[in-house]
């Protein structure tokens, strides 16, 4: 058992990912670690649902949450600043030890969150942890280390790799995601035409601030949605009121269709343009990333839409490698076209073996 650091450093940083992409997350955030001059090695198991940056020297926090904003990471569902490592917890008590491992760290939190990878393993443990969590709420207001009435003080992970290994560490309220583990209890909404529709509901809660989500996506704005069929992310920006011109070759459910605000036309996605400048293009067509990255530069240098959120189908080996020449080829496009972006990208729990981008001007 590692001791708790005192309450103003940290050991280094959780990162938790989808089972299977932990060369990734781990090859990213050894790499964003280098570029804010973090020393420490980045090490994460096969398999494991998660990466940690062991920190060579403990950290101020606030240091640590400056120099690498974990939350940014394209890999990283949830993350959190680790501040105590509990590798042997006894079975029949798991208990005294974790809160006063958590007392230790001198810190008081608005929110505990109890999570495990998400792994085969995890589940197992998940069936114990929502017996213990009532306990160990009760523990901490008890000892008055957790306060839901003071939104601004950090919220606590608990964060049980298996049933007897637990990191603890915090988040600020702001960074990582607001869903234990990053994984969102979306609704599937009744007639969408396929479980996508929930992948774009997530990109949206996900990638857009709720001022963003506000502003762009009502009733009146006009998108493209280029790959449709069969219309399940058509169908999500109908329900936000928007009308929406769907491309495919492929027919769209008639749930789609029955909107009344989705026009389906059977074209190619690469070389259709609209009319007028449309706000939202979304794309979706299962196509390399090396040629769906430019095609989605060329849609915002030459204003055929205002912003656009689209899929890279990332089946190689290196994703991340991969991800970061789709970078440079939007790079590329927008800088010579001298306009200033922003580029959000993130691995949603609905991806697979794919990451969700969300393009528009500064
Ligand atoms: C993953 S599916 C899209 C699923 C859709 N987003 C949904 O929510 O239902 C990919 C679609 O891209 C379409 N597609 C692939 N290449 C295309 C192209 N060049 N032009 C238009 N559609 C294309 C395929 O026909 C296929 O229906």
């Amino acid at each position: 058992m590692s001791t708790p650091s005192p309450h103003c450093l940290t050991l280094g940083a959780l990162i938790q990912c989808r089972p299977g992409f932990e060369p990734d997350a781990a090859a990213e955030l050894a790499s964003r670690a280098h570029a804010a001059r973090l020393v420490g090695p980045v090490s994460g198991a096969p398999r494991s649902g998660f990466c940690t940056l062991t920190l060579a020297e403990p950290l101020p926090r606030d240091l640590l949450q400056r120099r690498l904003d974990a939350s940014q990471l394209v890999f990283s569902r949830q993350s959190f600043q680790v501040v105590a490592v509990l590798d042997d917890l006894p079975e029949r008590d798991r208990l005294t030890p974790l809160v006063s491992a958590i007392a230790a760290g001198g810190e008081r939190f608005c929110r505990l969150l109890l999570e495990t990878p998400d792994t085969n393993e995890g589940k197992e443990t998940s069936g114990f942890l929502r017996r213990f969590e009532p306990l160990l709420d009760a523990a901490l207001r008890d000892a008055g280390l957790l306060r839901p009435d003071s939104p601004h003080l950090p919220r606590l992970h608990v964060f049980f790799a298996n049933a007897r290994h637990v990191w603890l560490g915090f988040s600020a309220p702001s960074d990582g995601s607001a869903w234990p583990m990053g994984i969102p209890r979306l609704r599937m909404p009744k007639d969408a035409p396929s479980r996508s529709t929930l992948k774009l509901a997530e990109a949206f809660l996900t990638l857009l601030t709720p001022d963003e989500q506000k502003a762009t996506l009502r009733p009146g704005l006009q998108a493209v949605d280029l790959g449709a069929a069969p219309g399940g992310w058509s169908f999500q920006l109908a329900s936000h009121g928007l009308r929406v011109t769907a491309l495919d070759n492929g027919p769209l459910a008639p749930a789609a269709l029955a909107t009344g605000l989705i026009e389906h036309l059977r074209a190619d996605g690469f070389t259709w343009k609209p009319r007028k400048p449309v706000e939202w293009m979304v794309c979706d067509m299962v196509e390399q990333p090396a040629r769906i990255a430019p095609l989605m530069a060329e849609w915002l240098a030459s204003g055929r839409c205002r912003r656009s959120l689209f899929n890279l189908k990332l089946p190689m080996k290196r994703r991340y490698e991969e991800l970061e020449r789709c970078r440079a080829l939007i790079d590329q496009r927008l800088r010579h076209a001298g306009i200033k972006y922003v580029l959000r990208i993130k691995h949603l729990y609905h991806d697979r073996e794919e990451v969700t981008c969300y393009l528009t001007r500064r």
